[in-house]
């Protein structure tokens, strides 16, 4: 059991032959795979929804860790779960009762992870944080993959990351954006154990298999 989990990014794969990219993915190593979902209103991009998420299922033993950058997240958490999401996480900033709808989504049989964008205060995950399994920092403003890693977050991951100590809580911490050899290991020191890698993983230059290795020998 891997103690440092890598959830390539699967939006920032080839589409054109995205079931042999999910299968070079499960051999290298991966540990889970991150599917973006973005409504192209709570962020600009519209990328893929249940279908998708129903089609990587099929497609991989892998565990699903699906990522809602969609408004009124609370209409789709069914219709993802039915898909096969073994994770679902929503953003604070898209739910008005967050502890209520991570109680939802573990209703449904998944686990619950919460996000905020760079902007928003750690302080506003507070009243959802013992009921989370897992909290997603972004270190990039969500939306596309590929962009540049903000070094601002990791203070922002040690705050979580002490609040989740201080609640002896079991949940994961995860870090989305920027993801990289370099990176990675500065997200390790602030406390977090789970790793989404778009760019890093599917655009390295000798393909996703090479990408997933060299991410996993930065975290060992
Ligand atoms: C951004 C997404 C991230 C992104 C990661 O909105 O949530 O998962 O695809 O891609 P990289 O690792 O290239 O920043
Ligand atoms: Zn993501």
């Amino acid at each position: 059991m891997n103690k440092f989990l890598l959830a390539p990014s699967i939006i920032a794969a080839d589409f054109t032959h995205i079931a042999d990219e999910i299968a070079a993915c499960e051999s290298a190593g991966a540990d889970w795979l991150h599917v973006d979902v973005m409504d192209g209103h709570f962020v600009p991009t519209i990328t893929v929804g249940p279908l998708f998420t129903e089609a990587c299922k099929r497609a991989t033993k892998l565990p699903i860790d699906v990522h809602l950058m969609i408004s009124e997240p609370e209409k789709y958490l069914e219709a993802f779960a039915k898909a096969g999401a073994n994770n679902i996480t929503v953003h604070v900033e898209t739910c008005p009762d967050l502890t209520g709808t991570v109680k939802k989504i573990k209703s449904l049989g998944c686990t619950a992870g919460i996000t905020l964008n760079p902007a928003t205060p750690a302080s506003a995950l507070d009243s959802a944080l013992p009921f989370a399994d897992l909290v997603l920092v972004m270190s990039v403003v969500p939306g596309y993959s590929g962009q540049v890693f903000m070094p601002e977050m990791i203070g922002k991951a040690e705050e979580i990351r002490n609040k989740l100590n201080a609640l002896r809580s079991k949940a994961h911490l995860e870090v989305d954006g920027g993801m990289s050899e370099k990176t990675i290991p500065l997200m390790v020191q602030a406390g977090a154990n789970v790793f989404v890698a778009g760019n890093a993983a599917f655009k390295h230059p000798q393909g996703v298999g090479q990408g997933i290795k060299a991410l996993r020998a930065s975290v060992v």
